[in-house]
């Protein structure tokens, strides 16, 4: 069986084609990928229209390549997928009524997709996929959540961001440090040449005796802290030498790591279980990586990533995820081609009772 998936809810256009046969895990057969970061830059983060009509221009040629690359035509697909929600409504709209429509053309269900089930589940894409149940821990621009996972459709949460997301702390903080959008990949690069220790920033609820995050204060600690850097040396905080910008960077990117490991840590040992996936544009950051390793060898614990390409949002996710809720019975696609989105849409509605 051929799942044809498509994702639009924020700055990615990603279309992917993934085989589903028996039992197997289902594997990726092509996947293309447009980012709209360079559009977005001008403006410092991302315009909700110009995104919506950046999907319109890029969704049909992805799929042309997408087919080409694998080989296969329209006639071939047996099941389109699309993301449903959570994110922008006029983004969300395109990849919902390109799939519908193809749905209706070639007389194939459809499937609606959770975005953060297809984060969630991206590590079954790797050459090393996990085994349920696990903790996740899913760190994107908008979400910050740890849950339990025991199966496809069964998703429990343990803690989540009160506030600010993490990739969003890193965001915000890479803005007042002058970098570019999207600031987390920015930040961590400035942090590598920095000094984490070189300035003394909150661990917000690292204390807090429960799952959840806290990341706005965080991001007031390093405006204050930039701030009183650049009355002192009378410049812009833009301005700074980079080597003060790169110790704040990594001073910054040491706290949000340390808090996500610690709580990683509690979620594993309150559950008891075993494995730990991470996922989200987050999970591709290199210390958290490495802290992350590193707590997990010592706490006998599997760690699964998706591949790099695959932590920030793309269309072989929610293809994976289709292809994973019709494997375990979870879903069959529509026949229904009538299609709405869901810019809010919390994981856990997907649960089967
Ligand atoms: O999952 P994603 O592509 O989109 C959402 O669903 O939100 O995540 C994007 C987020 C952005 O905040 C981006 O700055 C962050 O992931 N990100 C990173 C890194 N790569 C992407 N944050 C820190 N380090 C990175 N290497
Ligand atoms: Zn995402």
């Amino acid at each position: 069986m051929l799942v044809l998936g498509y994702e639009s809810s924020c700055d990615e256009t990603g279309v992917a084609l993934v085989e589903l046969r028996g039992d197997d895990v289902p594997r990726l057969l092509a996947h293309a990928l447009h980012s709209q970061i360079d559009m977005h830059q001008a403006y410092g983060g991302v315009v909700p229209e110009l995104a919506s009509r950046d999907h319109i221009r890029r969704v049909l040629p992805l799929t042309k390549q997408v087919l080409s690359d694998a080989g296969r035509t329209l006639a071939d697909i047996d099941v389109l997928a699309f993301t449903r929600g959570p994110g922008l409504a006029g983004a969300l709209l395109v990849g919902a009524g390109v799939a519908c429509a193809l749905g209706a053309a070639l007389g194939k269900p459809v499937l609606a997709v959770h975005h953060l089930e297809g984060h969630l589940l991206s590590p079954f894409l790797s050459a090393d996929p996990p085994e349920f149940p696990f903790v996740a821990l899913l760190v994107s621009g908008g979400h910050t959540q740890l849950m339990r996972v025991d199966g496809v459709g069964s998703y429990s949460l343990l803690g989540e961001t009160i506030d600010d997301a993490a990739g969003e702390a890193f965001d915000k903080s890479a803005k007042l440090l002058g970098l570019p959008y999207p600031g987390g990949p920015a930040l961590s690069r400035l942090a590598e040449q920095g000094d984490p220790r070189a300035f003394n920033l909150p661990r917000p609820l690292l204390k807090s005796g429960n799952l959840d995050f806290s990341f706005a204060g965080l991001k007031t600690a390093v405006m204050l802290q930039a701030r009183k850097l650049a009355l002192s040396s009378n410049c812009a905080v833009e301005a700074l030498p980079e080597p003060v910008r790169a110790d704040l960077a990594a001073a910054t990117q040491a706290s949000i790591v340390e808090v996500l490991v610690k709580k990683s840590l509690t979620a594993l040992a309150e559950t008891g279980l075993p494995r730990l996936v991470v996922a989200g544009g987050v999970g591709a950051n290199r210390c958290l990586r490495e802290q992350l390793n590193a707590a997990c060898a010592k706490s006998r614990v599997r760690v699964h990533y998706p591949e790099l390409q695959l932590c920030t949002d793309n269309g072989a996710m929610i293809a994976m995820a289709a292809a994973m809720r019709l494997q375990s019975g979870q879903q069959t696609g529509s026949a229904k081609y009538a299609f709405d989105v869901k810019p809010r849409w919390p994981l856990e509605d997907l649960n089967i009772s």
